[in-house]
């Protein structure tokens, strides 16, 4: 089985192409576990903030959640913004985690800002609704050097992105696991 490490800023489709392509492969009988920084940031990962050291956690312990279950017949995928190398390289290291890119423009970014974010990072300082440490924007997002695969998802359609990365996941071969989380 597979674990693929979505990295891309926010905005840049990885919750909206892990749900299309969990929903084509579950149609071929194949699991698929989504470990989404959005949602893990709730629970699991509440303590931690977006510092470098944060940021490194949380995918440290995403990472272990999406090992879990690709060593019991999932496909798993980490959508979080994962901005840092270190970061991605011990997914890699660990796990054979493949790495995909969504790279989406900024501009293109700050004209969807689906969430709004976009616009708070751009307020003037000092003002309250104001974040300063929003990826790409005025805190690091550091450019895959070694992504297994890149989506152009300013550009390409979700359609065109799920069957690219449908495509890439086909002749992928499989991560290892550990005997001791094999599943019986
Ligand atoms: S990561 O950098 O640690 O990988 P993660 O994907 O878990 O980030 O969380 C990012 C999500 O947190 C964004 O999609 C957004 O909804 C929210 N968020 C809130 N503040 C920030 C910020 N300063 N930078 C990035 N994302 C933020």
């Amino acid at each position: 089985m597979h674990l693929l490490q979505f990295t891309g800023l926010s905005g840049a489709g990885k919750t909206t192409i892990a749900r299309s392509i969990k929903t084509a492969l579950e149609a071929q009988g194949q699991p698929v576990a989504i470990i989404d920084g959005d949602v893990y940031r709730k629970n699991l990962c509440a303590d931690l903030g977006f510092s470098a050291a944060h940021r490194l956690e949380n995918i440290r312990r995403l990472g272990a959640v999406a090992h879990g279950f690709v060593c019991r017949g999932s496909i798993a995928i980490v959508a979080a913004i994962n901005p840092y190398e270190s970061g991605r390289r011990h997914m890699v290291h660990a796990y054979g985690a493949r790495t995909v890119w969504l790279d989406c423009p900024l501009e293109v970014l700050q004209l969807r800002d689906t969430k709004g974010l976009y616009r708070r990072a751009a307020l003037p300082e000092g003002h309250q609704e104001k974040i300063y440490n929003l990826t790409g924007v005025n805190d690091p997002y550091e450019r895959p050097a070694a992504a297994d695969l890149i989506l152009h998802t300013g550009h390409e359609s979700v359609d065109a992105s799920v069957s690219r990365l449908l495509d890439f996941i086909r002749q992928c071969p499989p991560t290892r696991c550990p005997e001791w989380l094999r599943s019986e």
